[in-house]
């Protein structure tokens, strides 16, 4: 292991030190990290939920430097029409597509898809941002509860709504951002939707985010069973100063403040992983700072194989629809 690997590691390791701007700012000196070049992505398509705010708007500015046409999918049509706005008064050009739907609610996520199906040429790259922690328990028209459905259920009829486009383009990329929260938790299969126990917003949030992560790779791996070239990864954003976070968490981000990543550190290995090509090959992965992580933290929060593949045909059961990749190859999981 080189001594700049090692530094890292060490890093990850104390958490704190990992995933505030400290992190941030020494792996970006270790490694020598590069911004994409300007117009390294013309002449692609980028899809971005959530780019009204935060890291999901860090993330559009990014894409549109680097020259990417953006399809902008958020719930508000007045907030997703002031970001086009700006990014046209900001890049002089208008390549950039409202498109709106609340990922909560499937039949706005499946009209969006079948608008976006029909009228877009190609798709590179799909970001799957948007996020949210609910501080009641609410269940959703489809009877799912608000979290789950936003950041799992809704994102998954997204990508496999999408899937023929994005195989079409070839290469293309679909990146989920998690969070470290899901560290902590663990996913208690038999209750997705929160029925048992007190409801706790970020309890909830951390559970649909490993729910979420664990999907990717499940994903990764049945995409590379059937030979698709579709590549699927999560990355964590550390800790980020953004709108979600200054609302949802006030403590920890009055606490955190002077440590917080900016909107574009935190979005710094979104845009690695859509535009580099050394990231293009890779899938099934979770990152953060431009580095694969490990998925757990702690033995009793792990999922197993068995674990994700029943993970899936839950969420595929909230869908309403057929499974979209039917597991054919679990026997060649190993134990993992
Ligand atoms: N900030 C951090 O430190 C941190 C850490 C770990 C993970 N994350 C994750 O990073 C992502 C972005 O978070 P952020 O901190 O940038 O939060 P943010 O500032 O609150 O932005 C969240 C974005 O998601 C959109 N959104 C929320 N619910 C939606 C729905 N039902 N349908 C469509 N769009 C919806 C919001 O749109 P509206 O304008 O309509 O509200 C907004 O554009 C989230 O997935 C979050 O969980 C953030």
């Amino acid at each position: 292991m080189d001594i700049r690997s090692l530094l890292d590691g060490l890093l990850e390791l104390t958490f704190v030190g990992s995933f505030t701007r400290v992190g941030f700012v020494v792996r970006r000196i270790l490694f020598g990290w590069n911004t994409p070049a300007d117009g390294s992505m013309t002449g692609k398509t980028v899809l971005i939920t959530g780019p009204t705010s935060g890291l999901g708007r860090a993330t559009a500015d990014a894409l549109a430097s680097a020259g990417a046409r953006l399809i902008l999918v958020g719930r508000s049509e007045e907030r997703l029409a002031r970001v086009r706005d700006e990014l046209v008064a900001e890049h002089g050009e208008d390549r950039f597509r409202i498109v709106v739907a609340d990922m909560g609610l499937l039949d706005s996520v499946r009209a969006a898809v079948a608008t976006i199906l029909e009228e877009e040429p190609r798709l590179d790259v799909l970001v799957d941002n948007a996020g949210a922690i609910f501080p009641d328990r609410r269940e959703t028209a489809d009877g799912i509860e608000a979290t789950l459905a936003t950041m799992v259920v809704g994102p998954f009829v997204l990508i496999d709504g999408l899937r023929p486009l994005l195989e079409r383009t070839g290469g293309a990329r679909v990146i989920a951002i998690t969070s470290g929260g899901m560290y902590w938790q663990t996913l208690p299969l038999d209750d997705l939707d929160y029925e048992e126990g007190p409801f706790s917003g970020p309890r909830a949030y951390a559970r649909a985010k490993r729910a979420q992560t664990a999907l990717m790779r499940e994903w990764a791996r049945r995409l590379a069973a059937v030979g698709s070239d579709l590549t699927i990864n999560a990355m964590h954003p550390g800790w980020s100063d953004t709108p979600g976070l200054a609302e949802t968490l006030p403590a920890f981000y009055r606490l955190m403040g002077p440590v917080l990543r900016s909107p574009a550190e935190g979005a710094d290995t979104i845009v690695w992983l859509a535009t580099d090509p050394r990231a293009g090959g890779l899938s099934g992965g979770l990152f953060l700072d431009r580095r694969p992580r490990p998925f757990d933290r702690a033995p009793l929060t792990r999922l197993s194989a068995a674990d994700r593949r029943r993970l899936w045909d839950l969420v595929v059961e909230r869908t309403g629809a057929a499974d979209p990749l039917p597991d054919r190859v679990h026997q060649l999981d190993g134990p993992g």
